[in-house]
């Protein structure tokens, strides 16, 4: 771990409602998890996800992209501001951007991705919505979850470190789905923070 310190610290980005952010501190709340959330970043300044870290007590950032501004520029003052708080892990809670290698890079094997379906099925957004439709089609029979690492700038890609599969059922619409899968990724995310934590090495590739 960096800077010596005993609990593992995480740095968490989202965009919007931030309800994987609240399972994280939920189970770190309840002793569940041994890993703390020392500050959340958004790039949307009405982030819901923001609210829920100050009621946490956590610190927060705004990181908004300015007009024009390069994407890598952006990546780094990003990075700039989440190495000041000395990461171990570094959690993609719904963030909707894709990180460059500016960034990637200042935290090799360390940044953590949650995707709303099974490795390799239905990238990038509304990916929930997409598993309904190819259901519908009889394209699918189930849906799912992952998380994975993100070693570079493929979207929803990265070595896997844990999925699961989400049964969809024929009555299903895309409240009822988006439900089900948002309640699996709540557990598979502290189930892998949990995992990862555990290793206690922060720079070490994990095959889980
Ligand atoms: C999740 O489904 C996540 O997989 C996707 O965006 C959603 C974020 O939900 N990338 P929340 O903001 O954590 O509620």
């Amino acid at each position: 771990m960096t800077g010596g310190a005993t609990v593992p610290r995480l740095v968490v980005l989202v965009s919007g409602n931030g309800s994987n952010l609240q399972a994280i501190l939920d189970a770190y709340a309840s002793g569940q998890l041994a890993a703390t959330v020392v500050a959340v970043f958004s790039n949307r300044a009405r982030a819901y996800g923001l609210e829920r870290a100050e009621l946490a007590g956590v610190p927060t950032r705004v990181c908004r992209l300015q007009k024009g501004q390069p994407r890598r520029e952006y990546d780094h003052t990003l990075a700039e501001g989440v190495s000041h708080f000395r990461p171990d892990w570094v959690v993609l809670a719904g963030w909707m951007r894709i990180l460059t290698s500016t960034f990637l890079d200042r935290f090799p094997d360390r940044v953590v991705n949650l995707h709303p379906a099974l490795p390799g099925q239905f990238p990038g957004v509304n990916a929930i919505e997409r598993a309904l439709d190819a259901y519908r089609k009889g394209e699918i029979c189930h849906t799912g979850a992952m998380v994975h690492l993100v070693p570079d700038e493929g979207v929803d890609s990265g070595p896997v470190l844990f999925s699961e599969r989400v049964p969809i059922m024929p009555n299903d619409d895309l409240k009822t789905l988006e439900a089900r899968v948002h309640s699996v990724e709540h557990r598979l995310l502290v189930a892998t923070i949990k995992n990862l934590c555990g290793r206690g090495v922060a720079n070490e590739r994990v095959a889980i």
